[in-house]
C-alpha cells in the first residue's frame, strides 16, 4: 500500500501510438523525480496492459541516461482500453484490477503518458480514486488543452523533408505530387508541412473539398506554366469507404485534369527516430512539470502548453475532447490569400 503524505513511489506508462519526444518525457519525469524529490519511479510496460498483467522496473538514474535522443519509448506501448471490453480479458473488471495493482505495487500517483484516448483512460481512472497525472503527446497535435503536444514538431520535419524532396523530382517530371501526411481527426500536420513545404493545395479533415474545384485549380496552374504542383493531404480527409486517401486523391486528379500524377504516402516514417530540438525541450518540461504537480498533491490535471507556459488542466476538462484545427485558424486565412488551395474555393 502506498504510505500517506508526501509521495514516495510513482508510476510512468506510455500508451497509444509513440512519438519522437515520449523518452525525453519519461527521462524528464524520472530524473525530477529520483533528483529533486527522492522518489522511486516504477516504469510500466506497455501502456495500461502493464498495469494489467503488473509488468514493470523499477527505473534508476542509470537507465534514464541516453535517452534524451531516442526515438519510441523504452516502456513499449500499446492501445489497451481498460474501459473497454476485450476478448483478451473476457469478464475481468480491467478498472478494477488496475486500481488492486496501483495498491499492490504501492503508487502514490501514476503519470500517464499519451494521446487522446489516453488522457480519457487517465480521466476515468482519476475518477476511480487513482492519484493520475496526464502528459500529452502525439504526432498529431490534437489533444483538446494545449497548444501543442510533443511529436508534432519532429514528424513536422520528416513531412517538411518529404514535401521538399518532392518539390525537385516533380518539377524534373512536370508532375502533380500528392502527399498524404498523418492526422486522422486533424489537419495540424497537413496544414503545417503544406505551409512550411510550399503546397499549392492542402486538404485536411476540418475543411469540406470538392474534388472539381481541385482539379480546376490545378488546370488552371498548368495552363498558367506552373510545371508542377504538390498537394497535401491528411489521411482524415473524407473518401469513398475502402479507397486510401493518398490513392483516391492522386487517381480523381488524373482523371478529372489528364496531368501525370504520383502519390506518396509518408505513413510511419513520420513517428520514429529522434525528436526535435523543440520537442526534447517541451518534452523535458512536461515530465519535470507532471513530477512538481505530484509534489503539491495536484492530482487528476494534465501538463499543457499555454503561449509557451506550462500548466496544468482538469484531466476531467480534457478526456474526450479533440483540438481540432480551427477553421478562422490565422494560417489558413493567409494561406488562402496567398492562392493556396483549400478544395473549397471556386477558381
Ligand atoms: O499517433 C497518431 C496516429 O499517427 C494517427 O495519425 C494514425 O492514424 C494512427 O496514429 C495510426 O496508428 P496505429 O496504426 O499505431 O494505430
Amino acid at each position: 500500500m502506498a504510505t500517506p503524505g508526501k509521495p514516495k513511489r510513482i508510476g510512468i506508462l506510455t500508451a497509444g501510438g509513440d512519438c519522437p519526444g515520449i523518452n525525453a518525457a519519461i527521462r524528464g519525469v524520472g530524473k525530477t523525480a529520483i533528483l529533486e524529490y527522492g522518489m522511486e519511479v516504477i516504469g510500466i510496460s506497455s501502456g495500461f496492459l502493464g498495469l494489467i498483467n503488473q509488468e514493470y522496473v523499477q527505473l534508476d538514474e542509470n537507465q534514464l541516461s541516453g535517452i534524451l535522443t531516442l526515438g519510441g519509448t523504452i516502456l513499449g506501448t500499446s492501445r489497451e482500453n481498460p474501459f473497454k471490453k476485450s476478448a483478451a480479458f473476457n469478464s475481468i473488471d480491467k478498472p478494477k484490477l488496475i486500481k488492486k495493482h496501483y495498491e499492490e505495487m504501492g503508487l502514490d500517483a501514476l503519470v500517464c503518458i499519451g494521446g487522446n484516448g489516453t488522457q480519457r483512460t487517465a480521466s476515468l481512472l482519476a475518477e476511480e480514486g487513482l492519484n493520475i497525472i496526464g502528459i500529452p503527446k502525439t504526432i498529431d497535435n490534437d489533444v483538446w488543452g494545449t497548444d501543442v503536444t510533443f511529436g508534432f514538431d519532429s514528424a513536422l520535419w520528416i513531412a517538411v523533408e518529404a514535401i521538399d524532396r518532392l518539390h525537385t523530382t516533380a518539377n524534373s517530371h512536370k508532375r502533380i505530387m500528392v502527399i498524404e501526411v498523418m492526422g486522422h481527426h486533424a489537419g495540424w500536420l497537413a496544414l503545417y508541412s503544406g505551409m512550411a513545404g510550399g503546397g499549392d493545395v492542402i486538404l485536411m479533415p476540418e475543411i469540406e473539398y470538392d474534388i472539381d474545384i481541385v482539379a480546376k485549380y490545378l488546370k488552371k496552374r498548368a495552363v498558367n506554366k506552373k510545371p508542377y504542383s504538390i498537394v497535401v493531404i491528411a489521411e482524415g480527409i473524407s473518401c469513398p469507404k475502402g479507397q486510401k486517401p493518398g490513392h483516391y486523391i492522386a487517381q480523381e486528379i488524373s482523371n478529372r485534369t489528364g496531368l501525370e500524377t504520383r502519390e506518396t504516402i509518408l505513413g510511419y516514417i513520420q513517428r520514429g527516430g529522434s525528436p526535435s530540438p523543440m520537442d526534447r525541450v517541451l518534452a523535458t518540461r512536461y515530465g519535470a512539470y507532471a513530477v512538481e504537480l505530484i509534489a503539491e498533491g495536484r492530482f487528476g490535471m494534465m501538463v499543457s502548453s499555454r503561449n509557451d507556459s506550462i500548466m496544468a488542466v482538469p484531466l476531467k476538462e480534457v478526456g474526450g475532447k479533440l483540438r481540432t484545427v480551427p477553421l478562422d485558424h490565422a494560417l489558413i486565412e493567409k494561406a488562402n490569400r496567398m492562392g493556396v488551395c483549400f478544395g473549397n474555393c471556386k477558381v
